[in-house]
C-alpha cells in the first residue's frame, strides 16, 4: 500500500474543463431546481419532524437495586442516576469502539512499511487501555446495579457519531495519515468524556470514582498527545517528499 499523496487524474473539480464548466455555469444559471422549496422551507419541515420526533431512546431502570444499596445510594439524588447510567453507556460503548479502532488501524500498520515499531507498541498499548476503560465502566454500571449491556440514549448516538471515523480506519484505501487523523477526532471525544465523567462523580461526591476517571483521563491524554504527534509527523513527512 501507497502510503503518500499524489498528483493524479482527479476529475472532481470544475477546472478540469473549462469548456464544459463555462455551460454548466450557463445552465445552473438559467434553470432551477424541478421541485419547489427553499432552505426556509426545508428548516420549517425538520422543525416539524422534531416537534413530532420520540426521544432517542430511555434509559434502562436498573435492573438490580441491590447494587444501589449503601454508599452510591447515598449520595445519589434526583436524575444523578439516570444520567450517570446514560453518559457511562456511552463512555462504555465509545471505549469499545475505541478497541476496534486500534484493531483496525493495527491490521493497516502491519502491512506498511516504514511504521516504527515504538509507534506499533504505542499503539498496543493504547488499545489495551482502551479495553481498562471499557471495564472501568462496565463496572460502575454494575456499581450503579446498572445493566452494562443495555444501549442508552448517548451511547446510540456516540456509536452513530464515531461511525464515520470506523469506516475512514478500515478503508482499505485510506493511509496512515488519514487513519491518525480520524483516531485523532476519537481520541478528543475519548478525552472530553472523562472530564465530564469526573465532573459528574464530583458532583455526586463519589471519590472512588473520581480517582479511577482521572487514571483514566491521564491515559487518554497521553494518547491524545501521542496520536496528534504522529498526525504531524505523517503529514511533514509526505509533505517533505511531495517538496
Ligand atoms: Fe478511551
Ligand atoms: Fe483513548
Amino acid at each position: 500500500m501507497d502510503k503518500q499523496t499524489h498528483l493524479g487524474m482527479n476529475r472532481t473539480g470544475i477546472q478540469m474543463s473549462p469548456l464544459d464548466s463555462a455551460s454548466l455555469k450557463t445552465i445552473a444559471a438559467e434553470v432551477s431546481p424541478d421541485i419547489g422549496g427553499s432552505s426556509d422551507m426545508a428548516a420549517k419541515l425538520r422543525g416539524k419532524y422534531i416537534a413530532d420526533a420520540n426521544p432517542i431512546g430511555s434509559v434502562p431502570v436498573p435492573g438490580n437495586l441491590k447494587g444501589l444499596v449503601g454508599t452510591a445510594m447515598e449520595k445519589l439524588t434526583g436524575n444523578d442516576i439516570e444520567v450517570l447510567v446514560d453518559k457511562l453507556g456511552e463512555r462504555l460503548a465509545f471505549e469499545r469502539t475505541g478497541v476496534r479502532l486500534y484493531d483496525a488501524l493495527l491490521a493497516k500498520t502491519s502491512v506498511l512499511e516504514d511504521v516504527s515499531e515504538a509507534m506499533v507498541q504505542s499503539l498496543h498499548r493504547f488499545r489495551e487501555e482502551e479495553l481498562a476503560h471499557f471495564e472501568l465502566a462496565k463496572s460502575i454500571l454494575l456499581d450503579l446495579g446498572a445493566d452494562p449491556t443495555a444501549q442508552t440514549p448517548c451511547a446510540d448516538v456516540a456509536g452513530v457519531a464515531s461511525s464515520g471515523i470506523l469506516k475512514v480506519i478500515t478503508d482499505p484505501r485510506t493511509n496512515l495519515a488519514q487513519s491518525l487523523d480520524a483516531l485523532l477526532a476519537a481520541e478528543l471525544i475519548d478525552n472530553a468524556g472523562w472530564e465530564l465523567l469526573i465532573k459528574l462523580a464530583g458532583h455526586v461526591n463519589h471519590a472512588e470514582w473520581i480517582e479511577k476517571f482521572q487514571l483514566a483521563l491521564k491515559q487518554e491524554a497521553q494518547h491524545l498527545a501521542t496520536v496528534r504527534l504522529y498526525v504531524e509527523n505523517e503529514i511533514l513527512r509526505d509533505s517533505a517528499v511531495l517538496g
